[in-house]
């Protein structure tokens, strides 16, 4: 990657903002100002994490919906974005779109700060968010950390033995993720982000959020996590 291409990376709602953890986020946030200084552009989309799926649980007990279940994860994740977008000060910008439309106004507007959003969306993800701001962005590379180390051929929570994969196609993995479409239970890739995967045709890293050096390791050239390779 050359110095001044763009980089999106998905902040894991589950392992940033489930437990909020002081040295975790340094570690984070001094990664993101590193990779800025090296003068790379960056998005960051932040997820819900735990406490959107609480906020989503209790209101599914109340017989609610799942667009409004999914409004209320959307705010969970805005204020995910603003914690990050306010740690990081005046290297991003603090104001939260609203809509793709905002999104896009900053992007333009905003060439030398850090871009933060959180969902926009009801019906789909925040990892959906990702890979359409790395369209936008035109980045050269999407991150996508979680609370596992990359993609396995079953869910590894529910299956101890599943093989890691070093790598993967987006059709494969269209195959094996077993996608729902319920609030709060988008998995790790929802079938919305699966196909505007196929068109997006840069190189998505999966990667554990617990060691966000490896951010650092990816921009600069090593293969860390999982590789999904454009079909
Ligand atoms: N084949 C698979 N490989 C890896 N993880 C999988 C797979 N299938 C399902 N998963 C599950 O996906 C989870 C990650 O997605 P999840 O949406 O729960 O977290 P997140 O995206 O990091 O958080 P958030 O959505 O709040 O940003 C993992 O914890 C894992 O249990
Ligand atoms: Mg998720």
């Amino acid at each position: 990657m050359k110095q001044e291409d763009n980089v999106v990376i998905k902040l894991s709602g589950h392992a940033y903002f489930s437990d909020l953890n002081f040295d975790l986020l340094r570690r984070l946030t001094n990664i993101i100002l590193e990779v800025k200084t090296k003068g790379y552009r960056i998005g960051l989309v932040a997820g819900g994490g735990g406490i959107a799926r609480s906020y989503i649980k209790i209101l599914k007990n109340f017989g609610l919906s799942n667009s409004i279940c999914d409004l209320i994860g959307i705010e969970t994740s805005r204020l995910n974005a603003k914690l990050i977008a306010s740690i990081l000060g005046k290297e991003c910008c603090i104001s939260i779109p609203n809509s793709y439309d905002e999104l896009l106004k900053i992007v333009m507007n905003n060439r030398y700060k850090v871009i933060i959003t959180g969902g926009l969306q009801p019906g789909q993800s925040t990892n959906t968010v990702a890979v359409l701001l790395a369209e936008i962005m035109k980045a050269k590379i999407l991150i996508i950390t979680t609370d596992v180390d990359g993609v396995y051929s079953r869910d590894p929570k529910k299956y101890p033995n599943a093989k890691f994969l070093n790598e993967i196609s987006v059709t494969e993995l269209t195959k094996i993720l077993k996608t729902t479409h319920q609030a709060g239970e988008y998995g790790l890739f929802d079938v919305l982000s699966l196909v505007l995967l196929k068109r997006l045709k840069v190189p998505v890293y999966v990667i554990s959020g617990y060691t966000p050096e490896n951010i650092l390791e990816i921009i600069m050239g090593k293969h860390v996590g999982t590789l999904i390779k454009p079909n």
